[in-house]
């Protein structure tokens, strides 16, 4: 019988966010999706759900922080339902569940807070209802919901290909290493698919770059790396995203930030995902602590250009550390 103390208990779960330190495009799929070679890490920046299951009514989902639209929409909805969905006919119980949500991932940032979101509300939902689904179950379902949650569910640094459905999971940092990322998000939203359109219609990079230099970074992170050998690549990865001249066309703006950053910070500034995110890797959290300051002081002043309404996000953060 199921314990009724463990059902009262919110299940809590945090949802860091990624960043993408190569991603090459290596080719158009069937399905129209886009065939990806990409190194992921996920962050110690982080989300936060907690979930609890409700004697009646419907899902609810409460958001702080960030605010990432209308619940209907929210991928955490989509999950939950999804998760429902698979159990049906397991004779598990699947009440409805009140979730909250603490957004402290900026939302359409190429960070994939909502997709690590998702990944956590499978977890999360499974564990409430004491629920099971076999890997491949939960797997096809974080495929279904966006090609980003995959990569959450298997949790850790990894080769991302296929659409993002295909992991390779890497070793990643090798010892102590904590390095230091800065993270800058100018404050305006960039649509995953409309920066893939931008680069289907032509705005390419050099073919060939971002892969030769994931490919053989993907190598080189799988054995494992130091923190002091990531900020010696972080030139070459800074140049490995295919994505950028898209980025730079859907958001205006962005080209300017990123020189004004390199000029300011006398660093390789890369772009995660489809953006608009940038980043540069330091040699610690508080080296790169430093610098957010002065990218912050530099916005108020008026300094460096800054898209969009309000001012960027800007953040020191760190690779969260694995147990490979
Ligand atoms: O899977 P997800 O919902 O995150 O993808 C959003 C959009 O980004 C897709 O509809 C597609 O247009 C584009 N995309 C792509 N190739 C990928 C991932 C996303 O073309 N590998």
């Amino acid at each position: 019988m199921t314990d009724p103390t463990r059902r009262l208990a919110p299940v809590v779960r945090i949802a860091p966010a990624k960043l993408n330190l190569t991603l090459a495009i290596v080719g158009r799929r069937s399905d129209g999706f886009h065939a990806l070679h990409s190194v992921m890490v996920p962050l110690a920046l982080a989300d936060r759900l907690s979930l609890a299951v409700m004697p009646a009514g419907d899902d609810t989902l409460h958001t702080s922080g960030f605010d990432p639209g209308p619940p209907e929409s929210n991928l955490v909805t989509k999950a939950i339902r999804g998760a429902r969905a698979a159990l049906r006919g397991s004779g598990t119980a699947t009440p409805p569940l009140a979730v909250r949500l603490d957004k402290q991932i900026p939302v359409a940032a190429g960070l994939a807070g909502g997709s690590s979101d998702a990944a956590a509300a499978i977890d999360a939902a499974l564990e409430a209802w004491g629920g099971e689904l076999t890997q491949e179950r939960q797997a096809e379902l974080a495929a279904f919901l966006g090609s980003d949650v995959p990569f959450f569910l298997a949790g850790g640094p990894a080769l991302v290909e296929g659409r993002g459905e295909r992991l390779t999971p890497l070793h990643g940092l090798r010892g102590d290493a904590q390095p230091g990322l800065l993270l800058v998000t100018p404050a305006v939203a960039a649509r995953t698919a409309d920066v893939f359109a931008a680069w289907a219609a032509g705005a390419m990079a050099e073919p060939g770059v971002a892969r030769r230099t994931s490919e053989h970074f993907a190598s080189e992170f799988g054995s494992g790396l130091t923190g002091r050998q990531l900020v010696e690549r972080a030139g070459v990865l800074a140049a490995a995203n295919d994505l950028l001249p898209a980025a730079a066309s859907v958001v205006p703006g962005l080209v300017a930030l990123r020189r004004a950053l390199t000029r300011l910070l006398g660093r390789p500034i890369g772009l995660s995902g489809s953006g608009p995110t940038l980043w540069a890797v330091y040699p610690s959290v508080d080296a790169a602590s430093e610098a957010a300051t002065s990218v912050r002081t530099a916005v108020d002043e008026g300094t460096i250009p800054a898209p969009g309404e309000r001012p960027p996000f800007v953040a020191a953060t760190t690779i969260q550390r694995s147990d490979r």
